[in-house]
């Protein structure tokens, strides 16, 4: 049951949107997802209240530091994914997800301040690589990027990428009103009304993307499907 961890130093770099996007497109799939919600806006934990029961998915708040490792020890049986929203700030919450991760993504938006932010983890990831010897698997996912045009500032953020040689993954996530919808109505894309929201199709295909881009690199067997009808046994790459 990998955790994955979702952080950015700086705030509004699109990590909850990203969190909510994976956990149900996993969901959807057929695996179970348990999301611990330590944002201070508690963003998962209201969209949760607003949907009601969504099968595969459960929402634990009020996530510290002391009581990270307890949750994921107490539910390790009964889950595929840990997905954790942090706060966009530094504390020590941040430290303690990262030491527990398998994966951990950071979402930049093309701008400056975004990249800073997620410098910063990048750091902490390398600090504990360099003084413990624990290597985390890390991406940054590019988020809120616009369908039509590619920005100067997003330029400019690839080649600080890439000089540096961070992953980055394939799939980036596009500004799409479908994406801010799900927190109003609840539910996932895969409830949301075609008629009523713009582009939902495209958003669909991005977060699918997204999830199995992410699946590729954290495959879990599924033994028994709860919610598709695909096969009993399936790969996750
Ligand atoms: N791909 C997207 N398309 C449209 N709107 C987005 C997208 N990603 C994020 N947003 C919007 O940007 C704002 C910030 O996003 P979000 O809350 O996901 O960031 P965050 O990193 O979790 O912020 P914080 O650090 O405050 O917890 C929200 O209003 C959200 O709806
Ligand atoms: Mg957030």
């Amino acid at each position: 049951m990998p955790v994955i961890t979702f952080a950015n130093t700086k705030g509004g770099a699109g990590k909850t949107t990203a969190v909510l996007l994976l956990a149900t497109e996993l969901a959807q799939k057929g695996y179970r997802v348990t999301i611990l919600d330590a944002d201070p806006q508690h963003w998962i934990t209201r969209w949760h209240e607003v949907s009601g029961h969504v099968t595969n998915i459960s929402v634990i708040d009020f996530v510290t530091s002391a009581s990270l490792p307890l949750h994921i020890a107490e539910n390790k049986h009964n889950t595929d994914y840990f997905i954790i929203d942090l706060p966009g700030a530094r504390n020590p919450l941040l430290a303690t997800a990262i030491g527990l991760s398998d994966h951990v993504l950071i979402p930049i938006q093309g701008c400056a301040m975004d990249a800073r932010g997620g410098a910063q983890v990048l750091e902490l990831l390398q600090y504990l690589d360099e003084k413990a010897g624990i290597r985390i698997g890390h991406s940054v996912v590019l988020t809120r990027v616009n369908s039509m045009v590619t920005t100067r500032a997003l330029c400019l953020v690839k080649s600080l990428l890439s000089e540096r040689q961070v992953p980055v993954l394939d799939t980036a996530i596009i500004e799409r009103s479908a994406f801010r919808d799900i927190f109003d109505c609840g539910g996932t894309l895969h409830s949301l009304d075609p008629a009523r929201v713009s582009n939902l199709e495209k958003a669909r295909e991005n977060a699918r993307c997204f999830a199995e881009e992410i699946m590729g690199k954290l495959p879990v067997k599924l033994a028994e499907p709860t919610h598709s009808t695909g096969p009993l046994i399936r790969s996750a790459a």
